[in-house]
């Protein structure tokens, strides 16, 4: 982080301190009542309870007994050595986790190899769309997730959460990665690692002070229902806007990318009776979990300035009024507001007209001379963020962290 942003985070952090000091917690979310129907997912069948009280019952307990023995640093060492799908565990793990990394790190048998390996040339194809997508329009809604934000705030990785905010948008852009699910590819050992994260952050935070003040009535965090928004909130939304933009996606293809998306679901511990079956079950899905959730919290703003103070560095802040204007015409005005993106009276019409116009080129509907020049200076800024953002060369290393954020 640079030094203008670490003063930043330092001088929000501070005030975020004096809030939670203050008990500044929101009431307890109202979320409308679990009707979602287990037979629109892909088990086709379930109890139908509510994932807002479900949580993962195969990892927790093993990563409670393993931080309540200590030496997580040690294992951390030798989860490092771990990074292929085909690759063997490291002797060196403690029984409980070998067990359970044994059984978590098998695909599904409804894992279809030739939809997965259809989706992986999606990138591939539409890869600025997604992956500006992932970045500035999941990574940056995640901030308006409250629980989410508050849960990456006062973890571990709160102290750095430029790397926390980039690590889950990544996490997204690596899902499509050529190879992911292959056995050379990376995307199992990707998976099982964040399943262990989450089964101890949700051991961890219980024990925070702050994150206990401000996460409304809920006891443990990073329930099922959770994951499923934050499934939304790349998945499900992406797919959304490309349609919306007009971006050309055969049935094929948006059958492949939201099974990647299942399978991702159910490597990351989602129950398969939660996992959506089609892309109407998950826009009916997210309708009813994350539509109603989002709101503006001091966590998640200190988290999106942490996001736009990336596109700062890019060119010393000259292309940030750019990015706001685009990320607020992509998620819209209620969440932009929400946020506190920048208003820019003078490049939002533009990019309102200049967008549009970009994707049908792009798209093969209309020729290159229709297209204002703000047009190309956008697509450069976002091929540049992506790349700063997602920073494809550079594999995730994920570690199980064994305390809540320092304060
Ligand atoms: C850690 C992805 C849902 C909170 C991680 C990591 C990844 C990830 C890749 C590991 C990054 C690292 O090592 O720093 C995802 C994906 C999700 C999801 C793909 C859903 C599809 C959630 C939800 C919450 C959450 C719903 C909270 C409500 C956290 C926290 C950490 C974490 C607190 C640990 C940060 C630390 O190291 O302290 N997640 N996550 N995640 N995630 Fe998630």
């Amino acid at each position: 982080m640079d030094g203008l942003s670490r003063r930043k985070m330092l001088m929000t952090g501070g005030a975020l301190g004096a809030l939670g000091a203050l008990g500044a917690a929101t009431p307890a979310d109202a979320r409308p009542p679990w009707t979602w129907a287990p037979s629109s997912s892909v088990a086709n069948s379930g109890a139908g309870a509510d994932p807002q009280w479900v949580w993962d019952e195969e990892a927790d307990p093993v990563l409670a007994a393993v931080l309540d023995r200590g030496g997580i640093a040690a294992i951390n060492e030798q989860l490092a050595t771990w990074t292929r799908n085909d690759q063997a565990l490291p002797t060196g793990l403690p029984a409980d986790l070998r067990e359970f990394m044994n059984t978590a790190r098998q695909l599904p048998s409804w894992a279809d190899r030739d939809k997965l390996d259809r989706a992986s040339r999606i990138n591939a194809k539409k890869g600025i769309y997604i992956g500006a997508l992932y970045g500035l329009g999941s990574g940056l809604m995640s901030t308006a997730i409250p629980r989410e934000s508050r849960a990456v705030y006062y973890s571990k990785g709160g102290a750095d959460m430029k790397d926390r905010i980039a690590k889950t948008a990544k996490l997204g852009y690596d899902i499509g990665a050529t190879d992911a699910y292959l056995p050379q590819g990376s995307m199992i050992v990707t998976a099982v690692k964040t399943r262990m994260v989450h089964a101890a952050v949700r051991h961890l935070l219980p024990q925070s002070p702050a994150w206990t003040q401000t996460s409304g009535g809920q006891t443990t965090p990073i329930s099922q229902a959770d994951i499923l928004v934050t499934w939304h909130s790349l998945a499900t939304f992406v797919m959304r806007k490309m349609k919306e933009w007009g971006v050309r996606i055969s049935a094929d293809d948006a059958a492949a990318y939201l099974h990647v998306w299942q399978v991702s679901a159910h490597m990351l511990g989602v129950r398969d009776e939660y996992v959506p079956a089609s892309w109407d079950a998950a826009d009916a899905q997210s309708r009813q979990l994350l539509d109603p959730v989002l709101a503006s919290t001091p966590e998640g703003k200190a988290l999106t300035d942490v996001l736009l103070g990336i596109v700062a560095q890019l060119d010393a802040g000259l292309t940030r009024p750019l990015i706001s204007a685009f990320s607020r015409y992509t998620l819209g005005d209620r969440i932009g507001d929400m946020i506190g993106l920048s208003r820019e009276p003078i490049l939002e019409p533009l990019i309102a007209t200049a967008w549009p116009l970009l994707v049908a080129f792009r798209e093969g509907l209309i020729p290159l001379p229709a297209i204002p020049a703000i047009a190309w200076t956008l697509e450069e800024a976002l091929r540049r963020f992506v790349l700063v953002f997602l920073n494809e060369a550079r594999p995730i290393a994920i570690t199980i962290p064994d305390t809540n954020r320092p304060s």
